[in-house]
């Protein structure tokens, strides 16, 4: 069959799921029905959705949860999480309370620096670039005020801008890489529509300068755009108490606890294939929280991913000491988020999400999110390090197979009896499961 189709878009939304429900589905009906169970009831909600994207069919759920008694900075949160994966919520659930007992999460924003980049292509003497320069750099504010004022009066703005000759890395290759402060917002569109006027005003300039050979005012623009890499907007999240603090159930020798819990760290530190799952771990926590506030998270993913390399190998993102009796676990990451704009004020679970955060600042969700990346580190380590982590995720999938097999109620309850205090396992479920149905 022919799957290609002409003027997609054009369609209407009836017409597009038609289309796909004919063209992939062997009972075309059921396909439709199904895409349209999950329509908002609620029209205006469903025309928003409709309108974020292009070619929406329907609505693509997944749950959001909650996680209390966040104790952060002597204040208690409870944090939304948007996430699908069965034990993330309860695990930070679990890391909140524990440490809500022992002095809670400290979060410091250390900086908030985000970066811009136009990529250019100069034929000529550096020399006579680097002159150029000083004289553009303030034109190249001068022709981005009417971008920048409103900004400005919220305290951001442009912060610098510099010439790099990257030369050594590709011929002719230059950039303007400039420096931003956002201040609550995330900053993308603020950041490319200055780029896009620093393109052309270099350009512009460039034809007019008059110690430029004819190939020289040449400069050829090839791109211009943020960059999600923001190694200067770090926020640092941290836990600390004395050793012996550290006594609970499944710790019952907190000396050897935190000796363990800090070499599992250290693999992290030295072993990228630990490293890599290690950090996933912490990406469970922060995604959750930085999806169900409206922000980016493949701008978060791409950036953090690339700060756990900065020293040329990817690394552990957290890490913990023993120090003076004292157990201390932390991390630092960028995070380069917003509270304003974007998604912020049309989704309405995102305005509810805010709304539970008492409506943070850009720097209190940084704080927010980096704190739930570590009390998921932690809870993570601590179950691997402890009881291993399929007894804790398994009792939790445990739904899963049930509402997989749609095991009804008595089943459910009598599934969940016997397995209190067996291992979970999807066949020893499914063995269970066929035995009660025999
Ligand atoms: C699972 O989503 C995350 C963990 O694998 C993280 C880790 O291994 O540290 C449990």
């Amino acid at each position: 069959m022919n799957n290609s189709v002409a003027g997609f878009s054009k369609l209407s939304k009836e017409d597009k799921i038609n289309w796909i429900a004919n063209q992939y589905f062997s009972t075309p009906s059921e396909a439709v029905a199904l895409l349209k169970n999950y329509w908002n009831a609620d029209e205006k909600i469903q025309k928003l959705h409709d309108e974020f994207i292009e070619n929406t069919v329907s609505n693509f759920y997944i749950p959001l949860g909650v996680a209390p008694n966040f104790l952060i900075n002597g204040k208690y949160h409870t944090i939304p999480m948007a996430i699908e994966e069965s034990s993330v919520v309860a695990a930070a659930s679990k890391a909140a309370k524990f440490w809500s007992a022992r002095g809670g999460f400290k979060a410091t924003v250390i900086n908030t620096e985000k970066i811009g980049q136009v990529h250019f292509i100069y034929k000529g003497d550096v020399s006579k670039l680097e002159l150029f320069f000083a004289q553009l750099k303030s034109k190249l504010f001068d022709s981005t005020e009417n971008i920048t004022r409103n900004m400005q009066k919220r305290g951001g703005g442009i912060l610098d801008i510099v010439l790099k000759n990257k030369t050594n890395l590709l011929p002719n290759y230059y950039q303007l890489h400039a420096a931003f402060e956002t201040k609550d917002s995330m900053g993308a569109n603020f950041i490319n529509s200055c780029l896009e006027v620093f393109a052309k005003t270099l350009k512009e300039e460039a034809l007019a300068f008059e110690s430029f050979s004819e190939e020289e005012k040449n400069i050829e623009v090839v791109m211009s755009i943020l960059s999600n890499y923001v190694p200067n907007c770090i926020v640092r999240a941290e836990v600390s108490c004395p050793i012996a603090d550290l006594a609970e159930k499944h710790i019952e020798n907190p000396q050897e606890f935190a000796a363990k819990f800090i070499q599992a760290v250290q693999i992290a530190e030295v072993e990228p294939f630990r490293a890599v799952t290690h950090n996933k771990g912490i990406m469970n926590g922060v995604d959750a929280v930085v999806l169900a506030t409206g922000n980016d998270f493949r701008a978060i993913e791409a950036g953090i991913h690339a700060y756990a390399s900065k020293n040329g190998q990817y690394s552990s993102l957290s890490h913990a000491k023993i120090e003076n009796g004292n157990f201390s676990f932390w991390m630092e990451i960028p995070l380069a988020l917003g509270t304003v704009g974007g998604l912020t004020s049309l989704h309405p679970l995102v305005k509810l999400s805010l709304e539970m955060l008492e409506k943070p600042s850009a720097k209190e969700l940084m704080q927010i999110a980096a704190v739930a990346g570590l009390a998921q580190n932690f809870a993570a380590l601590r179950s691997l390090t402890t009881t291993g982590i399929q007894d804790g995720h398994m009792k939790m999938h445990l739904n899963n197979i049930l509402n997989q097999f749609e095991a009804n109620e008595e089943e459910r309850n009598l599934t969940r009896k016997h397995f209190k205090h067996n291992t979970v396992s999807h066949s020893a479920v499914v063995d269970f499961l066929e035995n009660l149905r025999k």
